[in-house]
């Protein structure tokens, strides 16, 4: 890809594992573990948007909480794993390829940020945690923007601090939706395919489609 002056990723499903915190207590949650995960991942996202709509913001902590709670009473699971599984969502892991693929693209001189639904502190949770104090550029939460990704207030916050223009930046996201959005807002968008997953009906095309971080590489 030509012009290319940032490479920004989305957070939770791109760099970091969201399935990771119930995974940790999949003895204790029982064989449902993963739909539960994937139940708490889709309840939280459906209240961004709701609440983006309802204008009614809460930041991503409550709404993470908020989604949990829902999440646990329709799977009929123990009130007191709670506290752990919110303390295992704020130490999330990366996915394999994350740090590798990261020290790769520093050498290319990219401005390389996050842009993310996490407020500033789970964000920085997150980078520690996972040692990749160094990697970012920014990080850039929508509470800069006071509503939820797909909003082109969210796309607009690189753009804005950066100084450059929509084509100039290339943009990851796993989440079908983000991709959509971000691509429909002007950004060069790639799909991180990562479960052989189907596309959306929603006017944007991905730039590029890989099934990891690290086949980035091969494109910028
Ligand atoms: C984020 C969600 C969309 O990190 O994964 O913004």
């Amino acid at each position: 890809m030509k012009n290319i002056k940032a490479i920004i990723f989305d957070a939770y499903g791109t760099l970091f594992d969201v399935n990771s915190a119930a995974k940790k207590c999949k003895e204790k949650i029982g064989e449902e573990w993963e739909s539960f995960a994937n139940y708490w991942r889709s309840t939280q996202l459906e209240y961004t948007w709701l609440r983006s709509l309802m204008e009614r913001h809460k930041d991503f902590w409550e709404i993470t909480i908020d989604s949990l709670d829902k999440s646990m009473k329709y799977f009929n699971i123990d009130a007191s794993m709670k506290d752990e599984l919110l303390d295992l969502y704020q130490v999330l892991s990366t996915f394999p390829e994350v740090k590798i693929t990261l020290n790769k693209l520093k050498e290319k001189k990219y401005k390389i940020a996050i842009l993310s639904n996490g407020t500033p502190k789970l964000l920085n949770q997150l980078v520690k945690s996972n040692n990749l104090e160094n990697m970012f550029d920014d990080i850039f939460s929508i509470e800069e923007a006071g509503i939820y990704k797909p909003s082109s207030k969210v796309y607009d916050l690189p753009v804005k601090r950066y100084s450059i223009l929509k084509n100039e930046i290339v943009f990851l996201s796993s989440n079908t939706w983000d991709v959509s959005g971000s691509g429909n807002y002007g950004y060069n968008s790639i799909w991180v395919n990562r479960n052989n997953n189907v596309f959306d009906n929603l006017d944007y095309k991905p730039k590029n489609e890989v099934k990891n971080l690290n086949q980035l590489l091969d494109i910028v």
